[in-house]
């Protein structure tokens, strides 16, 4: 029994930080038009002193069992994908998972950067086609502005802070194709140090920062990106032409854009919330999914494609009927 996307939530701090406040802020030698010509990025989320991820997941999560008309009840299991978790443990997804107050299944944490919650998604919906589980809360949550080094322009403008969720359960009779047709994971621990967050215990031993090399990473970006949606597509024995939204991670629009271009999908089919979000790594996706299913751009029986890429390195795509 494949597993159905039946609802997406989201949750963004109320602060909001255009990129002219930030430079003033932050005392940063950076311009607007820099940053939108380079990244497409407006604005971006901070949390508040004491905000956590786990609090923006319950929040995020909350939301989607309201969209899917589902209770604690049906949950099994918290797949969190974060980099920027509450504390080493408890895991953030077991801290969601006792102030949602479910109080059965499993809860835990995976790390893989901005691809964590194609991941996630990827984990849970096996768990549900092996008869593990029959819903499980699938989540992205991330408060990036605690893990960047603002003293680097060339990083700190280009991440904001938020949480995302779906709720996956499985398919139903009579449900037809709908639901997760298939997931493609990938990584490449060799191009590790190109993008990665300098912390942990084998470490500074603190928390660590965001260290990009902005180049090498948007060069893998654009080929590893478009070789994981050829076979997300291929295996399904599907074409461009069958997509009817793209859903991409967003870490800038020039991506964005590329792979817009080589699916043939003008950018009206193409979820992009980078200008008003940034990077909020793996809350990305979900965050785009309860946006455009809110407003109604996604509608049920849409082919759905997500793909995302992130430190690792680790790439993946998703495709999915809604
Ligand atoms: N404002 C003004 N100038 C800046 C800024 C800034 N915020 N940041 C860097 N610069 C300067 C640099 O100092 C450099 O100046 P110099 O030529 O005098 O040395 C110049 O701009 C060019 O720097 P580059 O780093 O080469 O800039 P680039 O054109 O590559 O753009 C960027 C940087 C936007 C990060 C780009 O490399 C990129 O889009 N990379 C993709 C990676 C990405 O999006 N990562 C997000 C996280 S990873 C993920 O989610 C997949």
């Amino acid at each position: 029994m494949r597993g159905v996307i039946a609802g997406t939530g989201g949750y963004l701090p109320a602060r909001s930080v255009s990129n002219d406040a930030l430079a003033a802020e932050k005392n940063l030698e950076t311009s607007d038009s820099w940053i939108v010509e380079r990244t497409g990025i407006r604005q971006r989320h901070f949390a508040a002193p004491g905000e956590t991820a786990s609090a923006m997941g319950i929040a995020a999560c909350r939301d989607a069992l309201a969209q899917a008309g589902a209770t604690v009840d049906d949950v099994d299991g918290v797949i969190v994908a974060t980099a920027t978790p509450d504390s080493a443990f408890p895991s953030t997804a077991a801290r969601i998972q006792g102030g949602l107050g479910v109080t059965r299944g499993f809860a835990f944490d995976l790390a893989a950067a901005c691809t964590g919650f194609i991941y996630a998604l990827s984990v849970a919906d096996a768990m549900i086609r092996a008869g593990q589980a029959r819903g499980v809360l699938v989540v992205g949550a991330e408060i990036y502005s605690r893990i960047l080094d603002w003293s680097d322009r060339g990083t700190c403008v280009l991440f904001g802070d938020g949480a995302g969720a779906v709720l996956l359960r499985a398919a139903q009779a009579g449900e037809g194709d709908r639901g997760l047709l298939s997931t493609h994971l990938h990584a490449d621990g060799r191009h590790g140090d190109i993008l990665q967050v300098d912390g942990g215990a084998g470490s500074t031993g603190g928390t660590g920062v965001v260290r990009m090399a902005g180049r090498e990473v948007f060069k893998h970006a654009v080929t590893k990106l478009a070789s994981a949606v050829d076979e997300a597509l291929a295996a399904n024995g599907l074409g461009y032409d069958d997509v009817a939204w793209l859903v991409p991670h967003q870490a800038n629009i020039r991506i964005i854009e590329a792979m817009g271009r080589k699916l043939h999908l003008p950018l009206d089919r193409v979820v992009v919330t980078v200008d008003r979000h940034a990077n909020t790594s793996a809350a990305s996706i979900p965050l785009a999914l309860a946006e455009a299913t809110r407003d109604g751009r996604i509608k049920q029986g849409d082919l759905v494609l997500m793909e995302a890429i992130g430190g690792g390195l680790t790439w993946g795509a998703a495709l999915a009927r809604f």
